[in-house]
Order: C-alpha cells, then sequence, then structure tokens
C-alpha cells in the first residue's frame, strides 16, 4: 500500500522532483500551451510507500499541476508501480486539489503514441477536448529531449488534450 502526500510546500522538494522530471521526462521543463513551464517549481503529490518516510523513501509515482484562473492542468503523472491504483490515486489528488482551488476544468496533454494514458484517463472520466495534429514538430524545437519515436515504436506526433469538468 502507499499513501499520497503533497510535494514542493517551500520549494522543500525541488531538487529532487527535478531530477525524477529529468528521468521521466527528459526534462522538468513541460509544454503548456506554447510555453515551457518548470514542474519541479510546481505544486505536485508523491505516491510514497507505506512505513516509508517521505524524503529517503521510495517515491511511486508523482503528479504535478499547474493552476491557472478556473483550469487546472496536470502537468505530469507517473506511476513507477503500475496496475496498484497510484495513477488514480493521484489523479483524484490533483482533482481535489483543483477543486479546492475553485478551478472549474481539470485538463491535460498526451501523445498519440500512449495509447494506455488515452484509455486511462477516458476510463476515468477525462473527455478528449482537443486533436494537435503534428503539435509535437514545434514542441520538439523548445525540447528536444522529446524522442521522435515513443511507446511501441509509434511516431511521437500529435497531442491530444483531454479534460474534466470540476
Ligand atoms: C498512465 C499511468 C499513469 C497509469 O498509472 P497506474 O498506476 O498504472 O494506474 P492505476 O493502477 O491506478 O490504474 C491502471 C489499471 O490498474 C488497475 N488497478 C488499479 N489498482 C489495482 C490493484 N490494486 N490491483 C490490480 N489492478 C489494479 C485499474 O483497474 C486500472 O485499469 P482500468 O483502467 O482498466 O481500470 C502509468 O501507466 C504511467 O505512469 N505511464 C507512464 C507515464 C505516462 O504515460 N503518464 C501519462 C502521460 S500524460
Amino acid at each position: 500500500m502507499f499513501t499520497i502526500h503533497p510535494m514542493n510546500v517551500n520549494g522543500e522538494h525541488q531538487a529532487w522532483l527535478a531530477d525524477f522530471l529529468t528521468q521521466q521526462w527528459g526534462s522538468p521543463m513541460i509544454g503548456s500551451g506554447d510555453k515551457l513551464i518548470d514542474a519541479s517549481l510546481c505544486p505536485g503529490f508523491a505516491a510514497v510507500r507505506d512505513a516509508d518516510m517521505f524524503g529517503d523513501a521510495p517515491v511511486i509515482g508523482v503528479a504535478t499541476i499547474h493552476i491557472t484562473g478556473k483550469d487546472c492542468e496536470i502537468l505530469t503523472l507517473n506511476s513507477l508501480e503500475e496496475n496498484t491504483g497510484i495513477g488514480t490515486a493521484l489523479i483524484d489528488a490533483a482533482r481535489d486539489a483543483a477543486r479546492n482551488a475553485r478551478c472549474k476544468r481539470l485538463f491535460l496533454k498526451t501523445t498519440n503514441d500512449n495509447t494506455r494514458a488515452l484509455r486511462f484517463y477516458q476510463r476515468r472520466g477525462f473527455v478528449i477536448a482537443a486533436v494537435r495534429v503534428n503539435a509535437i514538430e514545434a514542441v520538439r524545437k523548445r525540447k528536444p529531449q522529446i524522442p521522435l519515436k515513443g511507446i511501441d515504436g509509434i511516431p511521437i506526433r500529435d497531442e491530444i488534450e483531454l479534460e474534466m469538468s470540476l
């Protein structure tokens, strides 16, 4: 079992988070709209195995969020032990935080190759709000760490936005 902990209160987790995001996404800089946002400076949540203390413990999942007005974006979501409920619990934490901040919309972007994520989010009530064909080419110019091919060798090409009303 695991527990969800808020992160980045006073920025104390920033170095650790920057490292984690670099391992998972090539860099802590995450595309949001037409900007790159440093997700290591954003609020987030960590899933930590029970009986461990956050800090020197194995973190087994992380979500980061970015709130602007009535919108809350899930910038990153990673589960290191899949199919044990971590991804769902992190989404629940993000949704609660968004509601507490009086947001009206929770949204995220993924890429066309990530069929597991597309399934995962739609099973949890998100709907496709936009498909931006070939958008990753422009994002890759700002973030060259994005590989040409992604999951199952599928070329990473399109950006798919999913949303949920709060
Ligand atoms: C997408 C992702 C976050 C899902 O995380 P996850 O921890 O596997 O998610 P969960 O365990 O909550 O749910 C996955 C499945 O496990 C099942 N599951 C959950 N708890 C379970 C348990 N205790 N025992 C068995 N199965 C379980 C769920 O039923 C779910 O399947 P469903 O969609 O058919 O209902 C994860 O695959 C991931 O990190 N992918 C790589 C990074 C990524 O692509 N992130 C999203 C980019 S936008």
